[in-house]
This record gives structure tokens, C-alpha cells and sequence, in this order.
């Protein structure tokens, strides 16, 4: 260990400055090391010469024009090469104020000065493992495109379905969530189609099982796609949705589609005790295994409108606000927090995204179970519609809020830019 004092001169003072200087080596003095003074900046770009590699027939690359030999040899004789020059400072536009250095000890951009110490850096990252990727299916043989939704199609459940979830699996997507847009003739007011084993959504898990073993299918429990009143739960007369008659639909939904193969189901509807019911009804037919996302914070909210046309879900009257969450409302997610958890939850879900960044981190903050966050529809067509209106670059702008929501706390992201950025993604590594 070596310990030398230096001096040097500051370049835009002028005025001497002095190191310690603490190394494994013994330095070897030399002037342009030691005293840096005003008139190197003549030589330096001479001392800054970037010599190409030459790469030789045998493979090997010789650098600097010395071999390895040559190179171990000079080091035995003491012919160390010395540290590259002060590099001159390149110069400012003509009129830039000169001014003496502030007196800083903490220069935060010194750690965002390279890509690749932003990159030593960075908090949170962003794989195609934290993508689930929404999917809606009917039952009809082609893909047809969802106007509020463009790049989103209603899939075939033969066969677009199948080709989609491939393309998601080629770039590492390998979870989805079914929604089903049901035919009309099939409705009802207590949603029984919803409980149907040989359903659309049923039936297009055993399909996917059979070709994809490994892939982990998501379910939404919610009765609104079944409903002939397009609510989540079961209306009575006076327009009320019945909360406990609803759970009772919504456990054997459940379990129909843990029969067909769904790995994970997913109360959407937000009626009081559903997780609990669900659990208990999926234990005693024996799906243990099967685990429940839970909506735990879901808000009433214009975003899903997109969503809604859709699957042409639509409320047939009134808003979902008497089990929807109100959006002016954070507190409150501490009580569905609590229930949530105390009832079985395996993933608490935050829902819509980006708005409700606050919640996602405060359910972050608040429980050890993984978060899922949803970018839901109306996020997802506003930002394709700024990028078809070439306002904002949207590629970039679906990377960063997909970050943002890691940022906020999100283990998993629902969104439907899933296989877009699983393409990003996949590029960007290769
Ligand atoms: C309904 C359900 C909705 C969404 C997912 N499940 C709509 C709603 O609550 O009205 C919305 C998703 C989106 O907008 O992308 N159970």
C-alpha cells in the first residue's frame, strides 16, 4: 500500500489544489499526473489517440500494438502504463456565464453520469414475468378488432386465442385472464351461465391446459358478463345487488373454472366476503392449490368504459357504486386490506393503474402479499390513441408506465400491452 500527498492545480481557478492519494502501487511521478496545469490542454488530445483493436488470424487481439508477452514483460521491467491525462473540458456556447463551482459535497448526477452506472443504479426492473395479459374470447371463428380498444380483438376461442397466447409465450408472457363476451341469448338475471362446465371460459381453459400445461390462466369471478342487467351481482326489485346471494353464484363460478384448470381466480365484483366464501368453496371440492387474486381495492370508475364495449357489459341501469369503491376514497382500502387478508387472499389487486398509484403503494406498505396492479382499459386506449395521434411516442410511453407501476409497489401488472412489451422487452435483451 502506497500513500502520497499530490498537488495539482485546479483547471478554472487556478489555484492549487492537493490529494491523498492511497493505492496498491507505488506512483510513479510523472508531470502530467501530478500538475496539471492550463497548458497541458495543448497536448492532450494527443495523449487521447483511441487505437483500433487488430484482431489476428489465430483469434487473439492485440491491443496497442503489443503482444501479451510483450505487455507481461513490460510490466516486469517497471514500464507501467501511467493514467490518462485530465481530459481537457470541452467547450462551452459562446455567452455561457462563468462561474466558480458551488460548493457542493452531494452532486446527485455524478451517479447518472453512463448508461452504465444508470444502469448499476437502477431501483426497480421490468420483466415479461410481471405481465399478465387480459384476453377477450368469444365464440365466434375470427378475431374481431374492439373499436375503443385498438390493437385488442374479441378472440376466437379456437383459434385466435390459441395463436395469441403462443406470441405472449415466444417473448416470455406466460399468464393471462379470460374475459368472455357472452351471447346475449345466454344471460340471465342471477348470471348462471357463469357456472356453466361447459362454458366459453371453461371450455377454452381445458384447451389452452391441453396445449399449454405450463401456462397460468387467471379467471375473473364477477357476474357482469353473464348478467342480463350487466352488474356484477344479482339485482333485486329495488335495484339493490344482493351481496350474499351473489357470493353464493360466484363460488360455484369459481369453482367451475378451478375444475376446468384456472390456476388463479379472481373476485373482480367486490362484494363483502366473497374471498372467504370462495376459498372455502374451493377447498371443499378440493382445489386447495388454486389461488385467489383478489380485487381488493377496485374503484367506481369511468376508465373500464372501453372494457365495457367490449363485452358489451354495460350496467343495464344505475352505476356500480354501492360495491365499487369511491374513488375519492384511500382510508378505506385499509379495511379491504384487512378483510382481504384475514379471509384468504394469496394477491391483493389495485385497480385502475396509473391514477391509483397512491394505492397500489399504500397496499404495498400495508400487507406482505404480493400486489397486482390492473391498467385497465380506458388507460390502455388513451394511450394508444396519443400514439396513433403521434402526441406522445407510445412505445415508450407503455414502458414507463408498466415502471412505474413496479415503482409504486406492483409485483404483477394486468395490461394490455402485455405482448407489446414482452416484444419490447425481448428486444432490448437481444
Ligand atoms: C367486471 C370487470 C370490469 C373490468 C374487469 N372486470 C369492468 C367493470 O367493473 O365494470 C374492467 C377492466 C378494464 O377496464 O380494463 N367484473
Amino acid at each position: 500500500m502506497a500513500s502520497m500527498m499530490l498537488n495539482s492545480i485546479n483547471f478554472s481557478t487556478g489555484k492549487a489544489v492537493k490529494f491523498d492519494y492511497v493505492g496498491l502501487k507505488p506512483l510513479k511521478v510523472h508531470q502530467n499526473i501530478l500538475c496539471v496545469r492550463p497548458h497541458s490542454i495543448k497536448i492532450a488530445p494527443r495523449m487521447l489517440t483511441i487505437r483500433a483493436n487488430e484482431i489476428r488470424d489465430d483469434g487473439t487481439i492485440k491491443k496497442m500494438g503489443m503482444s501479451d508477452e510483450e505487455c507481461e514483460a513490460a510490466v516486469v521491467a517497471g514500464n507501467i502504463p501511467e493514467a490518462p491525462p485530465v481530459p481537457p473540458k470541452p467547450a462551452a456556447p459562446a455567452g455561457t456565464p462563468v462561474v466558480s463551482s458551488l460548493p457542493l459535497s452531494r452532486r446527485p448526477r455524478r451517479n447518472r453520469r453512463s448508461p452504465a452506472l444508470r444502469a448499476a443504479f437502477q431501483e426497480t426492473t421490468l420483466s415479461p414475468a410481471n405481465l399478465v395479459y387480459p384476453l377477450f374470447i368469444h365464440e365466434g371463428e375470427e378475431d374481431t378488432p374492439i373499436g375503443a380498444m385498438p390493437g385488442c380483438y374479441r378472440l376466437g376461442w379456437r383459434h385466435g386465442l390459441v395463436e395469441e397466447v403462443a406470441k405472449a409465450r415466444d417473448v416470455g408472457v406466460n399468464s393471462i385472464v379470460l374475459f368472455p363476451k357472452v351471447p346475449d341469448a345466454l344471460k340471465n338475471s342471477t348470471g348462471d351461465e357463469a357456472y356453466n362446465e361447459n362454458g366459453l371460459v371453461p371450455r377454452s381453459i381445458r384447451l389452452l391446459k391441453d396445449k399449454y400445461p405450463d401456462l397460468v390462466i387467471y379467471t375473473d369471478v364477477a357476474l357482469d358478463p353473464y348478467s342480463s342487467d350487466g352488474h356484477d351481482g344479482i339485482v333485486r326489485e329495488d335495484g339493490v345487488i344482493m351481496n350474499d346471494e351473489t357470493v353464493h353464484q360466484l363460488c360455484k363460478q369459481a369453482v367451475a373454472q378451478a375444475r376446468a384448470g384456472a390456476d388463479v381466480v379472481s373476485p373482480s365484483d367486490m362484494m363483502d366476503g366473497r374471498v372467504g366464501a370462495i376459498r372455502a368453496a374451493l377447498d371443499a371440492e378440493g382445489f386447495q392449490h388454486v389461488s385467489i387474486m383478489s380485487y381488493t381495492a377496485k374503484y367506481a370508475s369511468s376508465f373500464y368504459g372501453p372494457f365495457r364495449e367490449a363485452l358489451d357489459s354495460n350496467p343495464r341501469f344505475g352505476d356500480k357504486k354501492t360495491y365499487q369503491m369511491n374513488h375519492a376514497n384511500y382510508r378505506e382500502a385499509l379495511i379491504e386490506i384487512r378483510e382481504d387478508e384475514s379471509e384468504g387472499a394469496d394477491i391483493l389487486l389495485v385497480k385502475p393503474g396509473l391514477p391509483y398509484l397512491d394505492i397500489i403503494r399504500l397496499l404495498r406498505d400495508n400487507s406482505p402479499l404480493p400486489i397486482a396492479a390492473y391498467q385497465v382499459s380506458g388507460e390502455y386506449s388513451m394511450i394508444k390513441a396519443g400514439g396513433v395521434l403521434k402526441m406522445i411516442d407510445e412505445e415508450k410511453v407503455m414502458m414507463e408506465s408498466l415502471m412505474c407501476f413496479r415503482r409504486a409497489g406492483a409485483d404483477i401488472i394486468l395490461t394490455y400491452f402485455a405482448l407489446q412489451a414482452g416484444r419490447c422487452l425481448a428486444g432490448e435483451k437481444r
